[in-house]
């Protein structure tokens, strides 16, 4: 069922640096949002290359033919206004990742909104009430929707973000592409995938492209903020030549920490503040052990002077952990999997064994015994509810935890890990670990939890909290 990749040179996998050539970046997505007030994404399908020499064009479906899809760049306290018209040939909906929307803007289909027919549109209005890095992405059959490249950035700027020479948007993201250079579809569904690790690709993209170069002035201060995309795989990105200091996570302010690596679960953020003191800022993929090319910044002196003085990095303080007095605890043990303990699980309200729940359901993941969808309700909370989502990932595998509408502190068990830093939106919970996500239910609405591990969500790992 699964297709046998041939090693080529796009399995970055197997393959060392050597050999893959820069593409340049195209330079209007990184530079600017559209100066208009209302945004228009329309779904559909491209060709593009993907940065590979001599291949042919890849068919995707992309938000206006490109990809990463249009950057929506608008400020605190905005509303994004955006018109999405659906040219694909199947339903769609967006989802505008890790922002506190209102419930009926949330993108999620059939539960906060109808899917948008081929050939219909949807207005989107997002209220922005947080700054940061935030992206939009497809939610229907995202698993398939995703992989085919419907996603883009969304950035929120504000008065207090710290001055910066340069600011750069870079989106990962890891492609299955076939010996074609075409999108794996034969393997869409997978069982194999869907019980294992998710989707995992072979052709690693940045903005789209295959280790994009960008320019800075010469001791420039730089602002990098990266965003997965990708379906299943966690990426670790080593950033070289200068030192880094991770500033935001999920577009939320953390402590600020100098770090070399930065692990980046799918739909997670990091923003980054790196001093262009050498010639160049060598990014690279090094999940697998073997350094992979994902993009470098180049010292430009034609760019002319950097202005920004390289004073410490001033900013606000993460929200405080509130009283935990009041708290509601919401069990959630999460098993299935290939080489997980899960027998049986209930679906649609019958205890079937796992054989038959894969065979005819491809439900393999389970919430607290029960194989989860759109339309179960894991809980039901009040509105203003302190609540800790505690969680057991008694599975094999590590899942990146998304909760819909809300931001969250993590009180984890590892007793050398820090207290709560900054608030999440998206947690990587390894394999038999527990965390405790702990948020105030202020948003009242239908809001997902599930895996970002897309095949994970669609095969159960994926319930409703019913707030208000
Ligand atoms: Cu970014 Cu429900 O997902
Ligand atoms: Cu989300
Ligand atoms: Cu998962």
């Amino acid at each position: 069922m699964v297709k046998k990749l041939n090693m080529q040179r796009r399995d970055f996998l197997t393959l060392a640096a050597a050999g893959v050539t820069a593409a340049s970046l195209d330079t209007n997505f990184i530079r600017q949002a559209m100066a208009t007030d209302s945004y228009a994404l329309q779904a559909g399908e491209t060709a593009i290359n993907l940065g590979e020499n001599g291949s042919n064009p890849t068919n995707c479906w992309l938000y206006n033919g490109a990809c990463p899809g249009p950057m929506l760049r608008r400020r605190r306290g905005d509303m994004l206004n955006v018109t999405v018209t659906n040219d694909l040939p199947v339903p769609t909906t967006v989802h505008w990742h890790g922002i506190r929307n209102v419930n009926d803007m949330d993108g999620v289909p059939n539960l906060t909104q109808a899917p948008i027919e081929p050939g219909e549109n949807f207005v989107y209005q997002v209220p922005l009430r947080e700054s940061g890095t935030y992206w939009y992405h497809a939610h229907n059959m995202g698993w398939e929707q995703v992989a085919r490249g419907l996603y883009g950035p969304l950035i929120i700027d504000a008065d207090d973000d710290p001055a910066v020479d340069h600011d750069f948007t870079l989106m990962i993201d890891d492609w299955r592409l076939d010996q074609d250079g075409q999108i794996d579809a034969a393997s869409f569904g997978s069982l194999h995938d869907w019980s294992h690790g998710g989707r995992l690709g072979n052709w690693l993209t940045v903005n789209g492209t295959s280790n994009p170069s960008l320019s800075a002035k010469p001791g420039s201060r730089v602002r990098l903020r990266l965003i997965s995309a990708a379906n299943a795989r966690v990426f670790k990105i080593k950033i070289g030549g200068a030192a880094a200091t991770l500033i935001a996570q999920d577009g939320a302010v953390c402590r600020p920490e100098n770090i070399e690596v930065i692990t980046l679960a799918p739909a997670q953020r990091a923003d980054l503040i790196v001093d262009m003191d050498g010639d160049s800022i060598i990014l690279q993929e090094v999940s697998t052990g073997t350094p992979f090319p994902a993009g470098r910044i180049i010292a430009d002196p034609q760019l002319g002077d950097a202005k920004i003085e390289k004073t410490p990095i001033q900013l606000a303080l993460p929200p405080r952990l509130p009283d935990l007095q009041n708290i509601r605890t919401i069990p959630v043990h999460m098993q299935g999997g290939a080489m997980g303990n899960l027998t049986e699980a209930v679906f649609e309200g019958n205890s079937l064994p796992l054989g038959t729940l894969a065979r005819e359901y491809k439900k393999l993941w389970a919430f607290n015994g029960i194989a989860g969808s759109y339309s179960e309700i894991l809980a039901e909370i009040p509105l203003g509810q302190l609540v800790a989502l505690d969680i057991y990932n008694d599975t094999a595998w590590p899942h990146a935890m998304h909760l819909h509408g809300h931001h969250f502190w993590v009180m984890t068990d590892d007793p050398t890990a820090d207290a709560p830093s900054g608030l999440r939106d998206t947690w990587l919970m390894p394999a038999g670990s527990r965390a405790r996500l702990v948020f105030v239910a202020d948003n009242p609405g239908l809001w997902l939890f599930h895996c970002h591990m897309l095949e994970h969500a669609a095969a159960g790992m994926g319930m409703v909290l019913a707030i208000g």
